[in-house]
């Protein structure tokens, strides 16, 4: 049997991660799940908000499924996800953005993926006051991080049957941090014929997704801008509740939805699974289950269809109502 660690985080994270293990059990798949709780309520016991054990189970591991964890604004511990990526070394944050069945949106065949850099830029949490009034944070922008990146993303579109791979950045103003990105993709961009290439600065990016996402295909592009803009593509396909991602380095992989915590739904059953159970979809398909992940994937496009859905699609399904249909569909 296959040991996977699970993050079960905090807010909805337990109930998501509830509804997705009963899933993929129902799917006929054994996994021997090893539950690792972080964040908030492990610094009161532990002292910290990612103890050394959860870093080392998924390094034994290789493989983990994650919730989302609650990152206190302005004061308090640093992100538990920040940290994590930085200790794995996960520098490819993995967001596909496709519509799915029923899920009615303003744009239809949006099918798009964004690269985003997981390891630098501002989330290298390198701040200080330089006095009482001013505060300063250094946005890091190194070649390595860059052109594997964009040596991911260019084998990410080969491997997938994607044309394009379009690179995201404010070069025009930050022309030495952002600058270091564009001319490390134009040189790993070299190496791919194949591939269509494509330059854009993120404020016309923005402004061309509101407008027709589907002018996009793979977009590249360093981590804050990532973070932002495939926060912008999963409002393009229903929201938050069904934008799943994935952090990947050389040696071990985080699958996570996009979303938070989402403190003001938590213990109401009313979360949407969606987005963690497709995150956990891509993870089978990572581990080569992928006649279960298949399995999995068209009970709850089935259970979508059949109009069933959460709150935050428009529907009155809860959790446990949701959980059990695609169970069903199974
Ligand atoms: P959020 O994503 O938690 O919530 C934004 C809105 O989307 C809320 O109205 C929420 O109810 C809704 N929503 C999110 N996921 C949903 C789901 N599965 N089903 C139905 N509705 C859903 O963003 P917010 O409020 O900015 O962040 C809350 C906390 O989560 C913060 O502490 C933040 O730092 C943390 N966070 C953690 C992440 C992670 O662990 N990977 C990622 C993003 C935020």
């Amino acid at each position: 049997m296959r040991t996977i660690t699970l993050i079960n985080g905090d807010g909805i994270g337990p109930e998501i991660c509830d509804a997705v293990m009963k899933i993929i059990k129902a799917s006929g798949l054994e996994i021997d799940w090893d539950i690792q709780t972080a964040g908030a309520e492990v610094v009161e016991v532990e002292g910290t908000p990612l103890p050394e054990r959860v870093i080392a189970s998924i390094r034994k591991n290789k493989v983990a499924l994650k919730a989302p964890v609650t990152t206190p604004i302005g004061k308090g511990f640093r992100s538990v996800n920040v940290q994590l990526r930085k200790d794995l070394d996960l520098y490819v944050n993995l967001r596909p953005c496709k519509n799915l069945p029923n899920v009615k949106t303003r744009f239809e065949n949006v099918d798009l993926v964004v690269v985003r850099e997981n390891t630098e830029d501002l989330y290298a949490g390198i701040e200080h006051m330089k006095d009482g009034d001013t505060a300063e944070s250094i946005k890091i922008i190194t070649r390595g991080a860059s052109e594997r990146i964009c040596k991911f993303a260019f084998d990410y579109a080969l491997k997938n049957n994607r044309h394009e791979v379009c690179v995201v950045t404010k070069a025009n103003i930050m022309k030495l941090s952002d600058g270091l990105f564009l001319e490390s993709y134009r040189k790993v961009a070299e190496n791919y014929p194949q591939i269509k290439k494509r330059e854009i600065l993120v404020d016309n990016l923005c402004m061309q997704l509101v407008q027709d996402p589907t002018r996009f295909d793979v977009l590249v592009m360093p981590n804050l801008y990532g973070d932002i803009v495939s926060d912008l593509t999963a409002g393009l396909i229903g929201g938050l509740g069904v934008a799943q991602g994935a952090n990947i380095g050389d040696d071990c992989a985080v699958f996570e939805p996009v979303h938070g915590s989402a403190p003001d739904i938590k213990g109401q059953n009313k979360a949407n699974p969606t987005a963690l159970l497709l995150s956990a979809v891509e993870m089978l398909r990572y581990i080569g289950e992928n006649s279960c992940a298949e399995k999995i994937e068209r009970a709850l496009f089935k259970t979508l269809s059949q109009n069933i859905k959460t709150a935050d699609l428009g529907g009155n399904a809860t959790t446990t109502e949701f959980t059990q249909k695609v169970i069903e569909n199974l």
